[in-house]
């Protein structure tokens, strides 16, 4: 009977719409919390000052990443899916570079690959905590449009468009440095930076409208050049890569650890005061 009522009323039918709405907001603030206080059930923790501790923290790590794959609810809020996963966008400038002076932006960019993250070791120091932490990706792909100025290995370059580059087989050594701090009574990791170093077997690329159009021939050739000369190539966009990698570790592993509590992950970690002292 009132369904009946509902249908009848465009204005009751707007009101139970808005509700709807209301409702899933609410829902949705309840369920995101600002940390967590309990242990989530995905993570296995591991005791540093106990034998097998790396090998505990490489399958904890592989975990997280797995859930990450799943949808931390918090995290997916913030960055959306982990893959395909959307980046923020990339301005790059580099003079004076004998192989490459770019400018270059780009947009919508999307990258794929992060649900194929293999954690092969996570070392954490016992002495200030950092970590080091080799992950691999059997292939990476970053879908973007883009815009660009300059040379790249002596080749002028203009123009706007559709920009893929792939990645095959990639090595990633994560260096990242943390500092402790209290919240709630747990101790957290605040990533304050990341450094990374890449290895791959193979980058493939394609810049669409290069020259703006121009000419379709030395479009396809200049390509074809960049594909032929791959290491030269990454060589010559390395920091605007290694850039990009960075950031999106950082940004993901900031969110991830002021939400997580390192206690669940490292149950023996120390205290910010334990560990640098009640001073600072
Ligand atoms: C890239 O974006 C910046 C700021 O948004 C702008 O100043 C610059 O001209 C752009 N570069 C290109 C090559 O479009
Ligand atoms: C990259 O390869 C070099 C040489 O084989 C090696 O020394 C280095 O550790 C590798 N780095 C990564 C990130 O795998
Ligand atoms: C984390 O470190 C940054 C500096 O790198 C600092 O600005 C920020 O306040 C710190 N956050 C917390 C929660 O300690």
């Amino acid at each position: 009977m009132s369904s009946t009522r509902h249908n009848s009323n465009p204005l009751s039918f707007f009101c139970g719409l808005l509700a709807i709405f209301w409702w899933n907001g609410v829902a949705f603030n309840v369920d995101a919390v600002e940390f967590y206080t309990e242990k989530p059930s995905f993570l296995p923790s591991c005791r540093i000052y106990e034998p097998g501790f790396t090998k505990c923290s490489t399958n904890s790590i592989q975990k997280l990443i797995d859930q990450l794959h799943v949808g931390i609810p918090e995290i997916v809020e913030k960055y959306g899916t982990w893959d395909p996963m959307h980046v923020r966008d990339i301005v790059f400038k580099q003079d004076n570079v004998e192989v490459a002076t770019i400018r270059a932006n780009l947009t919508d960019v999307v990258v794929k690959g992060f649900s194929q993250t293999k954690i092969k070791e996570s070392r954490v120091s016992k002495k200030d905590f950092h970590w080091q932490t080799k992950i691999f990706l059997p292939k990476m792909r970053l879908d973007a449009k883009y815009k660009m100025q300059g040379r790249i290995l002596l080749i002028p370059l203009s123009g706007e468009g559709n920009i893929f580059i792939e990645i095959e087989n990639l090595d990633i050594l994560m260096y990242t440095k943390t500092r402790l701090y209290e919240k709630g009574g747990f101790t957290f990791d605040n990533v304050t930076a990341v450094q990374v170093k890449l290895n791959m077997s193979r980058v493939r690329t394609q810049l669409d409208n290069l020259f703006n159009g121009r000419s379709k021939e030395v479009e396809r050739s200049t390509n074809q050049f960049f594909n032929d000369n791959w290491r030269d190539f990454y060589e010559a966009l390395r920091p605007l890569i290694v850039d990009t990698v960075e950031n999106i570790l950082k940004d993901i592993m900031s969110a991830v650890f002021h939400l997580i509590p390192a206690n669940f992950f490292v149950e023996d970690i120390p205290t910010p005061q334990q560990l640098y002292g009640t001073t600072t």
